[in-house]
């Protein structure tokens, strides 16, 4: 380092004789310069959600929902404000497909608003700043007062409650501030909509009126791969682990269907 400096020094220093119009310049261009010349405005970190939804995914299912509620515009509006920024939660397609019961065919326009406004906050949260909201939980969304999340950190997995779903943030799909985007597991389903005693396939045992055979699939490509990104030191043996007892348990309920 000490033997580099004298030969740049040299080096600029010969360039600046070789080149005398380059140390005139300055002096020639100065005054010009003091015109209003306005600072080249910089470019706005502006990120179109609806765009994003497309290409990333496929969020096709719950770009819809955002559409069909304008919703959309919410959030873009939101993301759009580089002060607070937003965080919002995107269930895959297959988070759709794979959602028996409840249905959200039969849900007001109303509900199916505050389903979508709950999948996002009114701030840019890193995947590092969850570690903070665990402390705070239930931590308000979009939805308002009755819309809260949990936040719980798993040895970094970062698992969020609604009360009734349960699920994970299984990638970071865009995270600059403002917009951060994760994808999730599952759809959060709120309590103050489908109230508290709802089944869902999560429960810790298998219901009866669920085929756990059906939800095997899904949750093999969504807990197998989309966690790569994630740190995956203790995830994957857990996914796996809940889909051999899925198996474990789908062998003895399907005997007990050909019995009956
Ligand atoms: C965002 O992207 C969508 C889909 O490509 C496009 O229709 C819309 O005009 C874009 N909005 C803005 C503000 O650029
Ligand atoms: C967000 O910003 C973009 C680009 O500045 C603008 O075209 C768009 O209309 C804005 N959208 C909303 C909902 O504020
Ligand atoms: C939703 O639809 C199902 C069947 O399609 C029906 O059993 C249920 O009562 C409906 N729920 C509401 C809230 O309308
Ligand atoms: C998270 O909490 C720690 C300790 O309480 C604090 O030092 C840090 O600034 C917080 N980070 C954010 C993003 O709030
Ligand atoms: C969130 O956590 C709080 C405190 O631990 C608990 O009282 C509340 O029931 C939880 N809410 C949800 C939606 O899980
Ligand atoms: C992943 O987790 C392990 C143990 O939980 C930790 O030692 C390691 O630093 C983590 N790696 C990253 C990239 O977070």
């Amino acid at each position: 380092m000490e033997l580099k400096f004298p030969i740049y020094f040299m080096a600029s220093a010969i360039l600046v004789l070789l080149h005398p119009k380059a140390g005139l310049a300055q002096t020639i261009a100065g005054p010009p310069s003091f015109s209003p010349t306005p600072a080249p405005a910089p470019a706005p970190d502006f990120v179109n959600l609806t765009d994003l939804f497309s290409v990333a995914g496929p969020f096709h299912t719950f770009l819809s929902y955002l559409q069909s509620t304008k919703v959309i515009d919410t959030f873009q509006n939101q993301a759009n404000d580089t002060e607070e920024g937003i965080t919002i939660f995107v269930p895959k397609d297959s988070a759709f497909s794979s959602l028996k019961k409840p249905s959200l065919s039969n849900l007001t326009e109303d509900q199916l608003r505050s389903l979508c406004l709950f999948h996002a906050m009114p701030h840019y949260y890193t995947l590092a700043d969850f570690k903070n909201l665990t402390d705070l939980s239930p931590v308000s969304t979009f939805g308002g007062g009755q819309y809260g999340l949990n936040f719980t950190d798993d040895k970094g997995t970062i698992h969020l409650s609604s009360g009734l779903t349960n699920t994970k943030v299984s990638s970071s799909v865009h995270s600059t501030d403002p917009v951060a985007v994760y994808q999730i597991d599952k759809i959060l389903l709120p309590e103050a909509i489908f109230g508290t005693d709802i089944l869902v396939s999560d429960a810790p045992a298998p219901a009866p009126d669920i085929t756990p055979v059906a939800d095997s699939p899904t949750d093999a490509t969504t807990g197998g791969h989309s966690t790569s990104s994630m740190n995956t030191s203790s995830s994957p043996r857990t996914a796996s682990w809940s889909q051999w007892s899925r198996l474990l348990w789908a062998v003895p309920y399907g005997m007990m269907m050909l019995v009956m």
